[in-house]
Formats: C-alpha cells, structure tokens, sequence
C-alpha cells in the first residue's frame, strides 16, 4: 500500500488501509476522469448568471432572490450527484454520502458574494467538492467514512456586517448579541431575513441550539479556494496548502467633544473628537508596529464624522479598526495597545469614549493529517505546492475550531478577488478540485469490502 511507507503524520489512516485492506485500490489510484475544465467552468458561469449585476461581476447577497436561485442550482448539483441533501435552520446546506462509519469528513465553502465581487471567491469551493465527491462515486469509490458537500450561509459579511453566519452558527461562535444588534441596510436582522425565504427560527436559542453540529460528527474539514492573493500565480505554483488562517477582529471607538463654530470657538477651547481619532489612527499603526511581526496588519477602515462640514468643529467621529494576527494572544495585545491609547487620547482632549470589540474570532491552525493528505494528493497529480498562510478569513477558520481542518488555495489571476475580474485558468480549476477528490478520499479512507469485512 502507498501509504504504508509513508512517514507523514497519516498513521491512523495507513492503519486503516494497511490493517484491513491489503485486496483494495488506494484511494490515490482513482482516476478522477469525470473531473474536467468544460464541465465545471459551464457550472461556475450558470452560478455567476445569478447576479444582481452583469458580468463579469457577481453581485449576491445572502437571502436575496438570487441566492435564492444559486441555492436552487446548488442543491441540484448535490442530488445530480446522487447526495443525500438537507438544509439546517440557518440554510447552511449539506449533500452527504453515507460511508461505513457516521462521522464525516466535509467539504464545502459559500457562494454569497460581495457587491460586485467575482465568479469564482466561495463557489470554487463548493461547485468543486461537489464535483469531486461526484467523481469519486461515478468510479465507484467506497468510502469508510461518511463525506459531505456542504454551502456555508453568508461567509461573507456584505449584508449583516458580520461574517461567516453559518459556520459560526454551526460551531458555536454565534450569540445573542450578535444575532440581535447586526443588521441589514434596512434594519433586517439574520433571522428576520431568513424567516423570508423560509428558514424560520421562533427564536435566538431554537436558532443556536439547532445550528450547533457536534463536533464528533465531523471527521474533518477541507476547503478549496482561490488564493485572493499574487503569491502563487507570481511564483508558477499549483497549489497552496493553507497551514493557518489569520483570525480577524474589529474594534468600533467612538470619540465625541463639544463642537462649535470654526471660526468663534478658539483653539484652546476645543475639543475636537477628530484630532483624537486622528492620534489614535497613528497610534493604531504603531501597536501593529511594534509586534515587529509581518503577520500583525491593523486598518483603519471606516471613520465617519459629524457634522462633516468645513467650518464647524466636528461633534463625533466613528471609527471602525480592523486588527488581525497569526497569533492570538499577539493580536489581543494589539487590541489592548489601542484601546488604551484611545483612554490616554480621550483624557487629554477631554473627549467621550466609547469602545467596542465588535468580533475577535479565534487563529485557525491547520491540522497536520489533513496537510499531509493535500500534500500528497498534489504530489501525486504533479503539482507544485507549497505551504502557505490565509490572510483573508474563510467558513475554515471555524470549523477548524471543532474539527481537523485544512485548506487548498488555486492561484487567481493577478491575485484579483472581491473584483467583477476574478479569474482562474481552467487548468487550476481542474487541478484544485482533483487535490480536493484526492484529499477527500484519503481522508474518508476506503471502506473494506463485504467479504474482506465477514472475515475479520
Ligand atoms: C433594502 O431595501 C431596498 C428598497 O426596498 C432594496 O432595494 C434593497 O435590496 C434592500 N436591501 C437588502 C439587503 O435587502
Ligand atoms: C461626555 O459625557 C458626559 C456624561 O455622559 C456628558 O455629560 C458630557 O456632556 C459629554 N461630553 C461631551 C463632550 O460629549
Ligand atoms: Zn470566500
């Protein structure tokens, strides 16, 4: 047996196929032949025609009438490939296969967009685990344990302000807080949008209880993405074998003064809260600074002021800080270097402060069985690969928190995303979903077939 041999960190899987089953095919000797460009561009083009905007852009808010039809085609694809489709109570959707053992190993991603975003950003992820768990069955792969494709709701935060709903919801994450104070542009909160096309919850708890998957139901988690980065398009690489998953956080600070004419009130009477924020701007990108690690990116990203006029003092500004790390207690040192700062700067212009940790998600580290599965299904397809970390986040980053989890990068052109222009090459479409198929049977494992199993 290939794996046998192997000195990777695959010992629990080479047990299983070199214990029971010395009679079968390895999962790396599938053929993956039902794999192949024409079929999956045709299945990316028929999701990116469900577009509030023309391409080459994809414009598709979760809930909207769009999303509506994606999860249609989405769920047809599931059953073409004779899965078994279910849908939870906050529309995460799940398309399974039911191998020897209960527990299964899923793969998925999401396929709302940003306004204006690309064709390929989530769907990538899950037009291609569906098409690799297709290929596996079409070749009559018997897996030991279950598999499942799986569509995330609203990884992106585009309409609720917050991201990854449904991944958050299924491990956990979500809370009442959340589910309460964000909302859509028109005041819609997740669960009132939702309760419109049918996913209704009668309240928080009957929503966060029923979302909750239990984390021995999941053997493992894989997502395939595009990179949304020039890394691997730059150096000829095939795949990216995402090792972590920088966690982002958002602060929202508040500064307010008295206000007053720009002309009457003299310099030494003020109390201008824009002369704070613009300190703790600058204060901001010191903390990121002074980690001295590459890792720690902080942006001030949102700043809103009132009255936004030129000749009267402001009276309030709003500022929304997004801070993200590779280490946890690295980036909540950041996130207290702020706030402190802020306090210091409020005291001394005699400002309010208010201040706020919006979401502090926590590091996705990848599990090193699934790595060395990915490694090795590159490998043996040929591919260049090499070890990378997600500095954008993914449904992964949580799912990693209740189960093994990895992730596979496909290069974009000119590492274009969240831009109508996302492209991928045919070849890197076929590619990373071949790396998942192969990544998705190893990890299953293949069952032992019927009279190998009455002999033990
Ligand atoms: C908010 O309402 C406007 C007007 O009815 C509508 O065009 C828009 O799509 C709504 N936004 C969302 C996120 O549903
Ligand atoms: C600051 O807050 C205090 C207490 O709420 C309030 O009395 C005061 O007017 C506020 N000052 C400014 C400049 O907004
Ligand atoms: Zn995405």
């Amino acid at each position: 047996m290939r794996l046998c041999g192997s000195t990777l960190s695959l010992t629990i899987l080479s047990l299983v196929f070199c214990g029971r089953l010395a009679c079968c095919l390895s999962p790396l000797d599938l053929k993956l032949a039902g794999i192949t460009g024409e079929k999956l561009n045709a299945q990316f083009e028929a999701l990116a025609a469900l577009s509030d905007t023309p391409r080459p852009s994809v414009t598709r808010l979760v809930f909207s009438d769009w999303d509506v039809k994606a999860r249609r085609l989405i769920k047809d694809l599931m059953r073409d490939a004779q899965l078994k489709v279910r849908e939870d109570i906050m529309g995460n959707i799940f398309a399974r296969w039911e191998g020897a053992e209960k527990a299964a190993v899923m793969s998925g991603s999401h396929s709302d967009s940003i306004v204006l975003g690309g064709a390929y950003d989530g769907d990538l992820g899950v037009v291609g685990a569906i098409a690799a768990i297709k290929a596996l069955r079409v070749e009559g792969f018997k897996p030991q344990k279950s598999i499942e494709a799986v569509m995330f709701t609203t990884e992106e935060a585009s309409r609720f302000n917050v991201p990854c709903l449904g991944s958050q919801g299924m491990t956990g994450y979500l809370n009442d807080h959340t589910l309460d104070n964000f909302k859509d542009e028109n005041g819609s909160t997740f669960r009132e949008a939702a309760a419109r096309i049918g996913y209704r919850s009668s309240s928080n708890q009957e929503l966060l209880r029923k979302a909750k998957v239990d984390p021995a139901a999941v053997a493992a988690f894989v997502e395939l993405h595009i990179e949304q980065g020039p890394l691997l398009e730059k150096e000829g690489i095939d795949i990216g074998i995402v090792e972590a998953i920088l966690a982002p956080s958002l602060l929202t600070l508040d500064f307010s003064g008295s206000g007053g004419h720009g002309g009457g009130m003299p310099m030494s009477h003020r109390n201008d809260p824009c002369l704070a924020a613009s300190e703790l701007a600058l204060k901001a990108e010191q903390a990121a600074f002074s980690t001295k690690a590459f890792d720690t990116v902080v942006t001030t990203g949102i700043w809103k002021q009132e009255p936004n006029i030129f000749n009267a003092i402001p009276r309030n500004v709003h500022l929304e800080i997004d801070v993200r790390d590779t280490e946890g207690d690295r980036r909540d040192g950041v996130i207290q270097q702020i706030f402190e700062a802020a306090e210091e700067i409020a005291a001394n212009r005699k400002c309010n402060l208010t201040k706020e940790i919006r979401y502090a998600y926590p590091i996705a580290k990848s599990n090193p069985t699934v790595l060395g599965a990915i490694q090795q299904s590159a490998d043996k397809l040929g591919l260049s690969s090499k070890k990378l970390i997600s500095r954008p986040y993914h449904d992964a980053a949580f799912m990693a928190q209740i189960a093994p989890t990895a992730m596979i990068f496909t290069p974009c052109k000119r590492g274009l995303s969240h831009h109508p222009e996302e492209e991928i090459s045919l070849k890197h479409m076929v590619d990373g979903v071949k790396t998942l198929a192969y990544t998705i049977a190893q990890l299953a494992g293949s069952a032992a077939p019927s009279q190998a199993k009455s002999e033990l």
